[in-house]
């Protein structure tokens, strides 16, 4: 026996024993359920995720494809971040009723506001379908043929695995296409707007606080599902009725202090937890300075604009977040990558693994792996820089340049498939033009264009250039296509697409914005994009056999959790403090004392609407109080990515004790590397926002229609809001 050990101890690399995870629901109890329970878990994997009975996971669904949601009473409330809900809280706003600005509180269920369009999904049941999926794929003859089996497989298992009729199967990729889930789901169509505060609450402190710890923001909103008569999916009517849960999660009162267990249930988009040491060297070196240099110049022409005028605010704002966003992740996470030395890292597990594949016999199948890889990435490097460089500029930072890459689409759209599809794609494509030059400025644009090709010709490899853009003066050919082209107003490119399909494609080539555009896209598609392509299988191909290879020599135990993929997943740590740089140390809990001392007042980011002020001086808290104090947000140890904003924080017990919506800059790299000593979630403290919706807002209605419990003191008395004079 202990022979055996020592062997697999010297064999088995101690490679991807890494802290972190994001756990497939339906297989906590053979993998987590033990570390769950020593963490300070009181529940069991059953009453997380379970088919039969009602579980934690019949509370928590998707949001609108993109963040996570969860359902807070018997009658359908659900709770999301502000920033997921902000799209629609805009749609309803208009300048008497700004509901971005005052927020919004529906009386009751008849002032509660439709989106069109919108879905929650539930998940009804996880099955592994690996077994079928590959059935067959031995034989295959090329990669190709093994593409087409599965895809054979796949669609024969959606349609032969039972449902209900208003029910969906479909199967998602795991370990790099090593492991396949089939998903029975449950989508609602009627989700209506209930509540957001404002945004000086709902997304205090913006980007300067963004990926920010301490921080203090509200970034909550609230909808509800509504469902037909026998409470199934329905589209909107107003028949329909509020959705009654299988699951609701209770609120609990009592908070969270340092090392109590958290629990994280939702839908993580994408990670890259195993790449090797020579493509995250990319990342650092290459790929993120290129993006976060485009972005940089583009900000910082927009922000002049939005710092003189209002309009060009309002117009600018939900981009400039947008572009912001990722801007800043992307410098978090290549100072991170680098402070953690992440690449020396997986450069030892490297070593450590092909030790082990030495050591076992396996070089036949994988002893050129890395070396395979490495190659394979040295090729790809150009042209992903070039892939990242294009998408930045002509689909991402430039608006004359991204309509211009759309039209560009169009004009293939003729050549591809006829008139008919042109004269479709074209009537879709003016009505999108007809909302975003609303919030247009030319001026604005030309600026940020005439930097942005400059930076782009700067950094762009030759080779891939039409035209050679470095040798022209940037000015003059920016001047000349805002003062020529007709794609700087809705009217004019409305003008412009006039007439049948060949007169209209024969004005866009006379464009001058245009043609710039044309020519650089049809250089990319020619030069860069098939070659890119082809790295991009390749690499594929091998990180799947990579990972396939990380499965099979690990130990029993390491913690090899698949990466994130959308689907739904369980990630769970503790409340955590930590230190970000040398002698500064965090506390894991902020309070509303902390957004009165970054209050400034007037300003867009850090204003604070009266009503607060005046019941953080009355100290008006209400039942939500700790110690006489107002926690506002708290951070932890749950490993978290992009997907996961307003995934529900539950205790050990199961209630709600928390709304993810964030992550700590120092720890962002936790997407390719995550370090248990800096990463960290940001969350919203629940009994903020019970605060913000009772005593801010007095929508005391909805108060009532929740559970609040006291899961900390169990026998105590229970109801201890001291009366205010
Ligand atoms: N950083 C958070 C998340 O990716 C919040 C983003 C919204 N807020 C903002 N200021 N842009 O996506
Ligand atoms: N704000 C992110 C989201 O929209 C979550 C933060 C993160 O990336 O961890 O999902």
């Amino acid at each position: 026996m202990k022979l055996i050990r020592i062997f697999i101890f010297l064999f088995a690399f101690p490679v991807f024993a890494q802290e972190g995870g994001m756990w497939i629901p339906s297989l906590l109890e053979g993998m987590n359920e033990d570390e769950m329970q020593s963490l300070g878990m009181k529940m069991s994997a059953e009453d997380i995720y379970s088919v039969n009975q009602s579980s934690l996971k019949d509370a928590v669904p998707h949001f609108n494809g993109g963040c996570t949601s969860e359902v807070i009473s018997p009658k359908g409330l659900l709770l999301t971040n502000h920033h997921c809900g902000y799209s629609q809280i805009q749609s309803h706003s208009t300048v008497e009723n700004d509901y971005l600005k005052d927020g919004f509180w529906a009386k009751n269920l008849e002032a509660e506001l439709p989106n069109p369009g919108m879905t929650v999904t539930f998940i009804k049941e996880i099955t592994d379908v690996t077994e079928q999926v590959l059935k067959g794929t031995e034989n295959a003859s090329s990669e190709e043929e093994r593409q087409q089996i599965i895809e054979k497989n796949k669609q024969s298992v959606i349609d032969s695995s039972p449902k209900e009729a208003w029910q969906t199967n479909r199967i998602s990729t795991f370990y790099e296409g090593n492991q396949f889930m089939l998903f029975r789901v449950e989508t609602f169509k009627d989700i209506r707007l209930v509540g957001a505060p404002p945004s000086s609450i709902g997304k205090f402190g913006s980007d300067t606080d963004n990926w920010m710890w301490p921080r203090h923001t509200g970034d909550f909103s609230l909808f509800r599902i509504y469902a037909d008569k026998n409470n199934k999916p329905a589209e909107y009517s107003k028949d329909n009725v509020p959705y009654k849960p299988k699951h609701f999660l209770p609120v609990s009162l009592d908070g969270v202090e340092q090392n109590d267990f958290t629990l994280v249930f939702g839908f993580p988009g994408t990670t890259d937890e195993y790449l090797p040491a020579v493509a995250v060297e990319q990342i650092v070196n290459t790929i993120n300075p290129a993006r976060i240099g485009l972005r940089e110049v583009a900000l910082k022409e927009q922000d002049v604009f939005m710092r003189k005028d209002q309009q060009i605010k309002i117009q600018y704002a939900s981009k400039y977040a947008r572009i912001a966003n990722y801007y800043k992740k992307w410098i978090g996470e290549s100072q991170g990558l680098k402070k953690t030395d992440a690449v020396g890292i997986k450069k030892a597990q490297e070593k450590a693994f092909m030790n082990t594949v030495k050591a076992k016999g396996l070089s036949k199948e994988y002893g050129s792996l890395l070396s395979d890889l490495d190659k394979a990435y040295a090729e790809y490097e150009d042209y992903n820089l070039a892939y990242n460089l294009f998408s930045e500029a002509f689909i991402r930072n430039v608006e004359l340049l991204r309509n211009g890459f759309q039209l560009y689409q169009l004009e293939q759209v003729l050549q591809a498939r006829g008139e008919q599809s042109f004269n479709d794609r074209k009537a879709n494509l003016l009505e999108d033009f007809k909302a975003s030059y609303k919030d247009y400025n030319a001026q604005v644009d030309e600026k940020v264009f005439e930097k942005v090709i400059a930076f782009y010709a700067e950094n762009m490899p030759e080779q891939f250039m039409a035209n050679n853009l470095k040798s022209q003066n940037k000015l003059t050919l920016t001047n000349n296509i805002y003062n020529n082209s007709a794609l700087t107003s809705y009217a004019s490119i409305e003008k412009l697409l006039e007439g049948n399909a060949n007169d209209a494609v024969k004005a866009l080539n006379e464009d001058p914005g245009y043609s710039f555009v044309k020519e650089q896209a049809q250089k990319f598609y020619e030069s860069v994009l098939p070659t890119y392509r082809n790295k991009s299988l390749e690499i594929d191909a091998l990180q799947k056999k990579y990972m396939k290879g990380i499965l099979e020599l690990s130990p029993e135990d390491a913690r090899i959790f698949p990466n994130a993929n959308g689907t739904l997943r369980v990630t769970y740590g503790q409340v955590k403090g930590y230190q970000p740089r040398d002698a500064v140390e965090y506390q894991p809990v902020s309070y509303l004392d902390g957004v009165i001392e970054k209050y400034v007042p007037g300003d867009y980011e850090f204003d604070v609407p009266q009503k607060l002020i005046d019941l953080y001086n009355q100290k008006d808290y209400g039942q939500y109080a700790e110690n006489g104090k107002m926690p506002v947000n708290f951070i932890g140890t749950n490993h978290t990515t992009g997907g996961n904003s307003g995934s529900p924080v539950i205790d050990a017990n199961g209630n709600l004790i928390g709304l993810n919506f964030d992550r700590v800059w120092e720890g962002t790299m936790s997407d390719i590397y995550y370090d248990p000593s800096i990463s960290r979630n940001i969350m919203v403290d629940a009994r903020y926002i019970l605060f913000i919706i009772d005593k801010y807002a007095g929508a005391t209605h909805l108060i009532d229609e929740m559970k609040l419990v006291h899961p900390k003191q169990k026998g105590k008395n229970k109801r201890k809001d001291k009366k205010k004079k």
